[in-house]
């Protein structure tokens, strides 16, 4: 195992965009301050996808615009298309990320592309990202089944993480969208993408839908992936995955490296009071089984 994982923060823009209840503006932006202030060094932000398809992020411009940029701080956000990409520029985004999916069936209901007509419509982006000197992140959604095509081939998954890291993105977040895997094939999955994508350009991204997640992060914390995914108060899912619930809680990653003796730099106890503000805010209880212990 690693003696550090880096956390990429994802509540910001996993959570809450599947929220029912569209959060203020002024409540996003406090969000992501007070994310910024546990340590935290990767706090993925918004999305700047069409605002019909995701209207809970419609606000991206004014959330980016609003927060307080600490710096060694990472703020990624989603852009889809090249029209993302401009909005996002527009407003100073630093780090973006590109995301398609091993899974055809769900890549159309999510971006209405097939796999390949995903790639292409990246290619001019990432072009434009080099040019400008804006850092890129990957996402493989479904990497362990879909919830419209049901069994995803491991050989697609490689293929997809392959792709996405020849094009330039620096790490590419292999996501477990629906959490329907378990610790044997989240390992044998991470071996079998690690053997053509370097384990230092990985990351691992599970939703707990199954209660799986914390033991499919050991899998992969014992096979060396050094960043993983997680959303504070575990809020999280896909408007367009049938039946995927929230990633795993932030504050349970931090709680299970901190007694593995690995390095996350994430004050727990500030993060697990960020978690319960945040369900507060949401109306109802944290998600996070650490943020109820300690509060
Ligand atoms: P489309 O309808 O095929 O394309 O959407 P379009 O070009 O016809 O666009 C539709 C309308 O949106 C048009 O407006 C465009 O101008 C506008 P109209 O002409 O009808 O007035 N539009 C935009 N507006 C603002 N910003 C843009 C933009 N692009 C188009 N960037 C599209 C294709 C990709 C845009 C759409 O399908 C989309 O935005 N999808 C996003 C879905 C999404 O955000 N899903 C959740 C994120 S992925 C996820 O959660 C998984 C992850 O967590 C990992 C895991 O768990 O596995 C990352
Ligand atoms: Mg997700």
């Amino acid at each position: 195992m690693r003696p550090t994982v880096r956390i990429v923060e994802v509540g910001a823009r996993d959570g809450l965009q599947n929220e029912k209840a569209i959060v203020a503006t002024a409540d996003k932006i406090a969000l992501i301050d007070r994310l910024s202030a546990t340590g935290l060094q990767s706090i993925e932000a918004t999305s700047f996808v069409s605002p019909k398809w995701v209207p809970q992020l419609a606000d991206a411009a004014e959330v980016f615009a609003g927060i307080t940029r600490k710096s060694g701080v990472h703020y990624p956000v989603l852009v889809p298309n090249e029209r993302g990409y401009e909005r996002a520029l527009a407003v100073g985004v630093e780090e973006i990320a590109v995301f398609s999916a091993a899974s055809e069936a769900f890549n159309q209901k999510n971006i209405n592309a097939s796999i390949a007509e995903s790639l292409a419509r990246f290619e001019p982006v990432m072009a434009r990202a080099k040019a400008d000197g804006i850092r890129v992140r990957g996402y493989v959604s479904t990497v362990l089944g879909c919830p419209y095509q049901g069994e995803v081939p491991v050989a697609e998954v490689v293929r997809v993480a392959r792709e996405l890291h020849q094009m330039g993105c620096y790490e590419v977040s292999l996501g477990d969208t629906i959490g329907i895997g378990t610790p044997g094939k989240a390992r044998a999955m991470l071996r079998a993408v690690a053997s053509e994508v370097p384990m230092d350009a990985l990351a691992v991204h599970f939703h707990d839908t199954y209660g799986q997640a914390l033991a499919n992060i050991l899998a992969c914390l014992e096979e060396g992936v050094a960043v993983v995914d997680s959303a504070v108060s575990g809020v999280g899912g896909c408007p367009y995955a049938k039946g995927a619930s929230g990633n795993v809680a932030s504050e349970d990653v931090v709680y299970m490296l901190d007694g593995l003796g690995v390095e996350s730099g994430v004050d727990l106890a500030l993060l697990a009071e960020t978690g319960r503000w945040l369900a507060t805010l949401l109306g109802r209880k944290t998600g996070s089984k650490v943020g109820r212990a300690l509060a």
